[in-house]
């Protein structure tokens, strides 16, 4: 197969395209590092005849909570998606995997012993000053048990970057739709590994952590360091991408999949593994809380096993033990 790979010179792109080319697949690059704008037509111009699928990791990626990023987030990502599109009309390709997000989903699911699956609100600043970091049921505000979100799951982006993520979804629907193309929609979770960014929504804070150990700091975790997040290797989630392009196409549609690895873990485990492993300081639990931050975000990794045969390989003692020194 012959593949574009936008985003090929990013922390997950760089490993979609070492995947894809150890499987034996031709693969072309496009990045903004390396001198191509993925919102420029005519680079795709050049880039996409004669290709068969485009993998689309492109993206500002940040924590978008800035209202004035607002800009730069749409015109990457949802304007950026846009013209990509247009161009694979123009050239042909009609299979795409997009590097989608599970910010999508907002806060992740919860259940009520009331009312059952919940979708609690943005935290309120009074709650989170107390120490009171669980989300209420938004019903009857008792307290809730956090569920493992879905992919049928409403989304609820809720920043810059987020909306601006989920818009990549909806254009790709718009897309597939009207030229009978395939879109695989995959959501990851917090995907860390070698080379990660720290200025990340997602397993950032691994980074920093590392950081912290290496000049001999404990790590510092904020709330009350039980707040779970599902940490997914960069290694497999490259190979997820591998997996969708090889799965059978489904003209005109959309599917989305949370690419994660179905062990969720809190944010404190995390530190510690981090810290055990550099035989450095235990984390330090600090409190500390910032209004944008979901409390508990844990996916259903069912689907994408059932239908793309996606087994996560790298554990997540394994995972951090690499991680912590590389
Ligand atoms: N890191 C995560 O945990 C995570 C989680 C969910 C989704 N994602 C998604 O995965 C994809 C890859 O993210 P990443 O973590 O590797 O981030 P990254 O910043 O390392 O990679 C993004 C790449 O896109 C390139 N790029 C940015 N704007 C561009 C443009 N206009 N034209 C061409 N290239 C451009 C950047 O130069 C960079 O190399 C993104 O779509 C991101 O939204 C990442
Ligand atoms: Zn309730």
């Amino acid at each position: 197969m012959k593949v574009l790979v936008t985003g090929s010179a990013g922390f997950i792109g760089a490993q979609v395209v070492a995947a894809f080319e150890e499987a034996g697949h031709q693969v072309r690059g496009l990045d903004l590092r390396t001198g191509a704008d993925v919102r420029d037509p005519a680079a795709l111009d050049r880039l996409l005849p004669g290709i068969d699928l485009v993998v689309h990791q492109a993206a500002k990626v940040g924590l978008g909570v800035d209202v004035a990023d607002l800009p730069d987030y749409v015109s990457v990502n949802a304007y950026g998606t846009a013209v990509l599109l247009a161009a694979m009309a123009r050239h042909g390709p009609r299979r795409l995997v997009l590097a989608s997000s599970m910010v999508v989903y907002g806060e992740g699911a919860y259940d009520c012993a009331g009312h059952g699956r919940v979708r609690p609100g943005p935290r309120v600043p009074a709650d989170l000053a107390r120490g009171a970091f669980e989300p209420p049921c938004p019903v009857c505000g008792a307290p809730l048990r956090r569920a493992a979100v879905g992919e049928d799951a409403p989304p609820d982006p809720r920043n810059a970057y987020a909306t601006s993520k989920l818009a990549q979804e909806h254009l790709s629907a718009n897309w597939a739709r009207e030229t009978g193309g395939s879109v695989l929609a995959l959501r990851y979770h917090n995907v860390y590994g070698p080379g990660m960014p720290r200025d990340t929504p997602y397993a950032g804070v691994a980074a920093i952590f590392r950081s912290e150990l290496e000049a001999g700091r404990p790590p510092r975790v904020f709330e009350d360091g039980r707040q779970m997040r599902d940490f997914v290797h960069v290694r497999d989630v490259a190979r997820a991408n591998l997996l969708a392009a090889l799965a059978p196409p489904r003209p005109g549609t959309l599917t989305p999949y949370n690419i994660a690895s179905g062990s969720p873990r809190t944010v404190g485990e995390m530190a510690a593994a981090l810290a055990a492993e550099r035989g450095g300081p235990p984390p330090v639990v600090t409190g500390e809380h910032r209004l944008g931050d979901v409390r508990h975000i844990v996916a259903a990794p069912d689907r994408a096993r059932a239908e793309l045969g996606f087994h996560p390989e790298i554990g997540f003692a394994a995972g951090m033990k690499e991680f912590a020194w590389s």
